[in-house]
């Protein structure tokens, strides 16, 4: 794929004329026509008119590496591109390339355009529609000290939830512990991954749902599950690599504080996120289910409940599957 001319084609606003590109590039006529041939059948929206020339009309929504390397304004998150059309799990494909070399570079990402066994949460499957979503994970080689770790998983739902609000104008939100939501649907899960052999490292795997409509998530997820296309009806499906490189550039800011450990703004930024003060709730703590008001939340401390006048703190570790439910009569007075 001649790069060097979809980068020319780029910085032009117009037609170019043949003539142009041939001496800017230093290319035959020939050569340019085949090459343009060759990018149409790679996905690349290009128009030719026979006196005006040659116009970029569109990139093909692929996870391509130059796509994704141009104008990618980051030093450490995804230096380093692994795509894939299909992989059972990212967070297991990033494993094994931290297994096999010691060396792997900090920041490193793996894509893939579809997972067959995508995990999720608390052994749960994630559900990774071919072509639809942004399904990736990012290699992050830091000390954090334990009780800190959970500060991974906010400044990845931080980073993702900032660009969604930032960059595509969604009110995004985060639902503690570690999903953001749009509208009270889940868009975007995410799975940090330790493991003990390999110490100071960490699989950051990241599930956005991009371009699904709603038949395209099985029916037990229609009701919860949404994508960044179902939240913008009328809008034109969005380009992955035009949501990716801002996710890269956001998560490199929160990555850049973390390793910084300015833990107290990390929190800050999180919880103007997390909209959940006051709701009365109901979450699972291992095979219990538990109920009260929020008094406050936080990355690595958890949920702090009132129940029954007494406040409770519950870890994001041993909490899962939380509502928002009616609160009984005497709860809602006080
Ligand atoms: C959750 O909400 O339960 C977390 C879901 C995390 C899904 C992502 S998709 C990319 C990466 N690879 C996986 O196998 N899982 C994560």
């Amino acid at each position: 794929m001649n790069t060097d001319l979809i980068s020319f084609l780029k910085k032009q606003s117009h037609y170019t004329p043949v003539g142009d590109i041939e001496e800017k590039l230093e290319l035959s006529r020939d050569a340019i026509f085949s090459d343009v041939e060759a990018l149409i059948e790679q996905g690349y929206s290009i128009e030719f008119h026979p006196y005006l020339g040659v116009k970029l009309i569109d990139i093909p929504d692929r996870l391509l590496k130059h796509e994704i390397r141009d104008d990618l304004n980051t030093k450490v998150i995804g230096r380093k591109l692994e795509i894939h059309d299909q992989v059972a799990s990212t967070n297991e494909t990033a494993w094994q390339l931290i297994e096999a070399d010691d060396e792997l570079k900090d920041g490193t990402v793996v894509l893939a355009d579809t997972q067959t066994q995508g995990r999720g949460r608390m052994g749960r499957e994630w559900h990774s529609a071919a072509g639809h979503g942004l399904w990736m994970s990012v290699v992050l080689k830091v000390a954090v000290p334990p009780d800190k770790v959970a500060f991974l998983t906010a400044m990845a739902s931080l980073a993702v939830a900032n660009m969604l609000q930032q960059f595509i104008h969604l009110p995004a939100e985060i639902k503690w512990p570690n999903d953001v939501i749009i509208r009270g649907r889940k868009v975007c899960g995410i799975l940090v991954e330790a493991r003990s052999n390999v110490p100071d490292t960490f699989v950051l795997g990241i599930g956005l749902n991009v371009n699904q409509s709603r038949h395209d998530f099985p029916e037990s997820l229609r009701e919860t599950a949404t994508s960044l296309r179902l939240e913008r009806p009328g809008a034109k499906p969005l380009n992955r690599v035009r949501v990716l490189r801002p996710l890269l550039f956001y998560l490199e800011r929160v990555y850049d504080l973390t390793r910084k450990k300015k833990w107290d703004k990390l929190a800050k930024a999180w919880s103007e996120f997390v909209h959940m003060g006051g709701k009365y709730v109901r979450l699972n703590q291992g095979a219990a289910e538990v109920e009260g008001t929020v008094v406050r939340v936080h990355p690595s401390e958890g949920i702090t409940l009132r129940i029954n006048g007494a406040e409770t703190t519950i870890s994001a570790e041993s909490a899962s599957n939380i509502r928002q439910i009616q609160p009984p009569a005497e709860a809602s007075h006080g």
